[in-house]
């Protein structure tokens, strides 16, 4: 069983960032819950898991996709913040952070492990994608309307929606992370 200390310790140096002490527990609430409905049992099941089925992912983990998409997309405000003579938009990094490490929770129903072992994806994935069901979890541990927006929208989905600017900067991180390894698998990646 994947307990909430466990995930405390996977996203530690994220998580302390987080000003508000609910917020955090929040997260830290729905990636556990994420973990149990979707029949997950060890760390281990986490770290071996490809952040998609969409593409190779050249043993990029769920984790550290995770971790580098928030991460990415904390830095691209703050570099921001810190070249504008004046901000044009107000960053939230508590949302920030808790839809960075939240965005993609709902790939915990969308995959599941075949009988070989191997990822696949689970008949609840094929109802619905990683961001509708990452938003139910994260709706269930009553997070924000705009932490919802976070996970509902930094996909396709989202395309065109009205969005948080959070939601903006982790679809620009998500497909920085994204991209390259589908133009790798087509051969358009220069290397
Ligand atoms: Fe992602």
């Amino acid at each position: 069983m994947i307990t909430e200390t466990d995930v405390q310790q996977l996203f530690g140096s994220i998580l302390e960032r987080i000003q508000n002490a609910e917020l955090r527990e929040k997260v830290v609430k729905a990636w556990t819950l994420a973990c149990q409905r979707g029949g997950w049992e060890s760390v281990d099941d986490l770290r071996a898991m490809p952040f998609t089925l969409l593409t190779n992912t050249r043993g990029v983990n769920f984790i550290e996709h995770t971790i580098a998409v928030t991460e990415g997309a904390y830095g691209l405000a703050k570099a921001q913040e810190a070249v504008y003579r004046e901000m044009p938009y107000e960053v939230d990094y508590d949302r920030l952070l808790a839809g960075g490490l939240l965005h993609d929770v709902g790939k915990l129903l969308e995959f599941e492990r075949d009988e070989q072992g191997k990822f696949r994806k689970s008949r609840s994935g094929m109802c619905a994608r990683h961001p509708i069901s990452g938003t139910a979890i994260a709706y269930e541990v009553g997070l924000s309307d705009e932490v919802l927006n976070t996970i509902a929208c930094h996909a396709k989905e989202g395309d065109g929606r009205p969005q948080v600017v959070e939601t903006v900067l982790i679809h620009q991180a998500d497909f920085g992370t994204f991209n390259p390894l589908v133009m790798m698998e087509k051969g358009t990646l220069i290397q």
